[in-house]
């Protein structure tokens, strides 16, 4: 693939919803979406057209600030010395062949690796390192590049346990079903539900997981994500082993939470086109060395970047 080669490019597809059945056609979000620029040019098909209610989030500060991290496992140094920042309501793509330490930075982000060495500045705050549980509580939410869901619950339990950072009364009072245990579930359920409308799987809300196909179990695991109501979304490969129509649809979707909701969304992803049309700016990685880092007219122009991923096929 090479950096111009778009998988939709210009194409007018037809949605297909969870059932499987055509739901109406739309085309996919055309390139040239441009920094800074969110909503100034349609970047949802008809069928997801924004409506007047929302409105366009244009970057915002920088939110995230990652100096100088370094990670190793052993003798296998996974970062090396990798910067950069992340900006509220931007989506910024984290590209590079395989083993170039994606899934690794993703993980320093929300606090499941602990680098060794540098800085991670989230909202003003400074820390050698994230822990998973207060990432979450601060509105940090993410997929896996290999699903992570249970796989004999249904979709909508599934979903539920993205609420988990969110309960506030105890143990005690669910149990007693009391009060303002009762009140809050009520409106976990609500919430729940939303997302289950907004991703459009109401078909396959008392599924097992396991029984769905790869793709709907993809979008599942976005459910699940998007239900912690955050802030900052890490995609790990969301698209990854998709069809093109259930890629086009994720990718819509994410370019939807983005518009609708101005979630801060940092994303990997193999697929160039995908990348190159819907990031604002993108940090490439190579061997665990930052290479490139700008937007993606920038990155295709890099001659590092393109010696050392674009031009090669992956
Ligand atoms: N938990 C771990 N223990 C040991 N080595 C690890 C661990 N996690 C990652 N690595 C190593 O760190 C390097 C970067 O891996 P990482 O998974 O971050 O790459 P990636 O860019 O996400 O690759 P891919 O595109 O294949 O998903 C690899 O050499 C990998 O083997
Ligand atoms: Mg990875």
């Amino acid at each position: 693939m090479t950096v111009t080669q778009t998988a939709w490019q210009g194409g007018g597809m037809a949605r297909v919803d969870a059932t499987g059945a055509m739901v109406s056609p739309g085309t996919i979000a055309p390139p040239g979406h441009a920094e800074g620029a969110h909503g100034d040019t349609p970047r949802t098909g008809e069928a997801r057209q924004p409506d007047s209610t929302t409105h366009a989030h244009t970057r915002g500060d920088v939110i995230l600030d990652l100096q100088n991290i370094s990670l190793s496992f052993g003798g296998v140094k996974a970062l090396t010395d990798i910067s950069f920042d992340v900006c509220e309501h931007e989506i910024r793509a984290i590209i590079g062949p395989n083993g170039a330490g994606k899934s690794s930075m993703l993980n320093v982000i929300n606090g499941v690796y602990h680098p060794q060495q540098g800085r991670i500045v989230f909202r003003g705050q400074e820390r050698r390192q994230m822990h998973p549980t207060a990432a979450a509580r601060q509105g940090i939410a993410r997929t896996f590049q290999n699903i992570a869901l249970f796989k004999g619950m249904t979709v909508l339990d599934n979903i539920m346990t993205g609420r988990n950072t969110q309960f506030r009364t105890g143990l005690f009072a669910h149990a007693l079903w009391w009060g303002p245990a009762r009140a809050e579930e009520v409106r976990h359920r609500r919430k729940v539900e939303e997302v289950i409308d907004f991703l459009e799987i109401q078909a396959i809300r008392k599924t097992p997981v396991g029984r769905l196909p790869y793709g709907l179990q993809k979008r599942v695991e976005l459910a699940r994500a998007l239900a912690a109501e955050p802030s900052m979304l890490l995609l790990d490969e969301p698209m990854a082993g998709m069809n093109v129509e259930e890629k086009q649809d994720m990718c819509r979707f994410i370019l939807d939470v983005n518009h609708q909701f101005g979630t801060t969304i940092v994303l990997i992803e193999h697929d160039m086109g995908v990348v190159m049309d819907i990031s604002d700016r993108v940090v490439v990685l190579d061997y665990g060395k930052k290479i490139g880092d700008g937007t993606p007219e920038e990155v295709k122009a890099n001659p590092d970047v393109i010696r050392a991923y674009l031009g090669t096929s992956h």
